[in-house]
């Protein structure tokens, strides 16, 4: 691909969706209904992704942080998956999305990872968006997971090491399947990565709002592609050189 696409939308769109527990707190409700109302959200930009012309969604849904909190808020958490992938597969059949995950899914609690598998399988067909939900996932253990892989391989003889590239980590890790995201947002406006696609996000633009995940609609959607839009993507090169150079990995 060039490095100076015609194409303004984000072909590949990632989101950090924080702020769930804060839209409770401001209501003085748990944390449990900002999590129920952020799963709500997902369709709504599911649907408008479909409408800037989107092709894949990444949302970062469970990190292998999230692990560390309330024993109370985690399993509410694995049943709002359930529920959401149990409810939302008759959505997405008729929308045209495949799911997909990325993360040590193994790991998952039998029932949501059973449900998540069924949900992937039933959706396997659609062709015009793929949703990845990034569940117990982080950015390190994927790396970890790649090396051991690579490593494995090199004992095999299949691999010699001087000829492991960038391209042979990329190609295994979770998302071997799908470009590098163009575009990152993370709502309720902190500004980290939070162990998310570290090695993917090299050249990514990140786009922070404010705004908390439940009440990002697809307005916010449309500011964040039109500020996409506006950027300018160098890849390191010099202004004056851009035309000549493909993008890089
Ligand atoms: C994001 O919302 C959802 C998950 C991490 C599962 P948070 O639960 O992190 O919401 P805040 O950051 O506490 O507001
Ligand atoms: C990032 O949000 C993880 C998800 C959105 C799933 P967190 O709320 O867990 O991140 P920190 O703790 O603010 O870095
Ligand atoms: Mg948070």
């Amino acid at each position: 691909m060039s490095i100076t696409s015609p194409s303004k939308v984000p072909r590949h769109t990632a989101i950090i969706m924080d702020g769930n527990g804060r839209w409770a707190k401001e209501r003085g409700w748990p944390r449990l209904m900002g999590h129920e109302q952020g799963a709500g959200n997902v369709e709504t930009i599911c649907e408008a992704c479909i409408n800037e012309g989107v092709e894949y969604l990444t949302l970062y849904a469970f990190s292998t942080e999230n692990w560390r909190r309330p024993t109370h808020e985690v399993a509410g958490l694995m049943l709002l998956l359930e529920r959401f992938l149990s409810e939302k597969v008759a959505m997405m059949n008729k929308n045209g999305v495949r799911l997909a995950a990325i993360g040590r899914i193994a790991d998952l609690p039998g029932p949501a990872r059973k449900r998540l598998e069924q949900a992937i399988e039933e959706t396997a067909h659609n062709t015009r968006l793929t949703l990845t939900l990034a569940l117990n996932y982080g950015g390190r253990d994927e790396i970890v997971d790649a090396v051991r892989s690579i490593a494995t391989e090199v004992l095999k003889r299949t691999l010699e090491p001087d000829q492991i590239t960038a391209k042979t980590i990329t190609d295994h890790l979770y998302t071997r399947m799908m470009p590098d995201p163009d575009l990152l947002i993370r709502t309720s406006g902190e500004m980290r990565i939070s162990n998310f696609l570290l090695w993917q996000l090299s050249y990514t633009e990140i786009h922070v709002t404010r705004k908390l995940w439940p009440d990002f609609g697809a307005e916010d959607l449309h500011t964040a592609i039109l500020d996409y839009g506006s950027r300018e993507r160098r890849y390191g090169a010099s202004v004056e050189n851009l035309g000549n150079l493909e993008k890089v990995s």
